[in-house]
């Protein structure tokens, strides 16, 4: 098929080189003639495994391309709307200025009877609205939230879990237009979802809103296990045994970041308070405060292991982005940690394997350091704060040689207490004894 993906970020560009990996003609759209340069070069604008590879192969096939010109979007069958929906600046409310701004675009070039397709992460009700302007222009609108994780966002892609499909009552053109451009995916009878507008939006944030609230929930036991010395990596064990529980979102730390959680579950308490229905989303106001005290509490923390105040400490910071394998740094928990520590006066020395040029970027002013060993040296304190691989393979006994006091915070419980404390460590982690 001919497609046409408006939006070349995470998603838009992960999206454009997945579909033409499936065999469609692809071209990527975006304002940011640096970015569509670079991705037409091959190169991609953000860390995200596997995929630099798969955008060669895609542009050496023929079948992807990108441009600025929205005009080029011409002849496709779909277009994919794959813009950012970040948070307004002046309210918790998501900003919805690059979805309006790609659907006015893209109207004076629709086909008749072409598709468009929703994918950006938008308050219910935004749908409905846009499908009358596309059905003014002879098209139609299909809502199909996306569900990548960024660091697996190739996997999420090309087999997603599931696939949902918000469509005008009746409207069996677009599901079969969408059939087919998921071809692969639902041969391999991938469950998918036909409802409506709203459902298919509201799927999108209730996820993400249930995800957070898992991660929540987890921290508020750490905080309980704190007070009565009880362990919450057991409990989270013993609890997510339970098949209704389930082990997986309960790891217990530093709390959630990046670019969707924390502005999806702002995003969704905006809009049920325009709905009138604010009072059933209170809980997630607590999620988000329980989330953001996370970071005070680290911060707490360290002051507390550094006799009362952290100033003139010299801290070493092992991670800056968001999670391990991405160097996505936006609300950062690790980033804003460090940040936090440098204006209380300590001398923060701080490194990631993938994020440094990502902080630097929004934080100059933090001294970064290519690798561990580097962070560590002459360390008073370690704060480990993103869980990547090779921070949780750190051998104790040969960081100890390095640091001037053994004393770590393992800020993601993502490494064995008893080997550190053997190698002659203070350990300590929010939730553990
Ligand atoms: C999230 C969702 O997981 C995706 O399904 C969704 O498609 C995506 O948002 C989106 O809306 O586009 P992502 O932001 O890539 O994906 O990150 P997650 O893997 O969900 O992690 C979010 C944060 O939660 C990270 O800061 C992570 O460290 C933290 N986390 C995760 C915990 O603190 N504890 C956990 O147990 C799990």
């Amino acid at each position: 098929m001919q497609i046409s993906v408006i939006g070349c970020g995470y998603l838009g560009a992960v999206h454009a080189v997945c579909m033409a990996q499936l065999g469609h003609s692809v071209v990527g759209i975006d304002v940011d003639a640096a970015k569509v340069a670079g991705l037409a070069a091959g190169e991609v604008p953000f860390f995200e495994p596997g995929l630099s590879d798969l955008l060669a192969a895609s542009l050496q096939s023929g079948r992807l391309r990108f441009s600025t010109a929205i005009d080029e979007v011409r002849g496709a069958d779909v277009h994919f709307i794959a813009v950012g929906t970040p948070q307004a600046d002046d309210s918790l409310a998501a900003d919805l200025g690059y979805v309006d701004a790609a659907v006015t675009a893209l109207l004076p070039h629709l086909a008749s009877g072409s598709l468009v397709v929703g994918k950006s992460t938008v308050p219910v009700g935004t749908a409905a609205r846009l499908a009358d302007l596309i059905e003014a222009a002879g098209a139609r609108l299909a809502w199909n939230p996306e569900f990548l994780r960024e660091g697996f966002a190739i996997a999420d892609t090309l087999r997603p879990d599931r696939i949902v499909y918000g469509v005008r009552p009746g409207d069996g053109q677009s599901v079969t237009t969408l059939d087919a451009v998921y071809a692969a995916a639902i041969d391999r009878e991938t469950p998918r979802i036909v409802t409506d507008f709203a459902t298919a939006e509201l799927v999108k944030v209730a996820a993400n809103a249930f995800l957070a609230t898992k991660i929540s929930f987890i921290n508020a036991m750490a905080d309980i296990a704190d007070a009565t010395g009880a362990d919450v990596t057991q409990l989270a064990e013993a609890i997510g045994y339970d098949e209704r529980i389930g082990r997986r979102f309960l790891n217990a730390g530093l709390g959630f970041g990046g670019g969707c959680l924390p502005k999806d579950i702002r995003g969704f308490l905006a809009r049920a308070d325009e709905l009138g229905a604010g009072e059933s989303l209170g809980f997630l106001r607590e999620v988000d405060a329980l989330n953001s005290r996370r970071r005070e509490r680290m911060v707490g923390l360290a002051q507390e292991l550094c006799g009362g105040s952290v100033a003139g400490a010299r801290i070493a910071v092992l991670g800056l982005a968001f999670k391990p394998d991405s160097d996505d740094v936006r609300d950062s928990p690790a980033l804003d940690v460090a940040v936090r520590l440098r204006e209380l006066g300590a001398e923060v020395r701080a490194t990631d394997p993938q994020a440094v040029s990502s902080s630097r970027r929004i934080h100059p002013q933090l001294d970064y350091v290519a690798s561990a060993e580097d962070a560590v040296a002459g360390a008073d304190l370690v704060l480990l704060l993103t869980e990547w691989q090779q921070y949780r393979e750190l051998d104790p006994a040969a960081i100890g040689s390095l640091v001037t006091t053994r004393m770590l915070v393992d800020g993601r419980n993502c490494l064995d207490p008893a080997s550190w404390r053997s190698a002659g460590w203070v350990y300590r982690a929010p939730g553990r004894p």
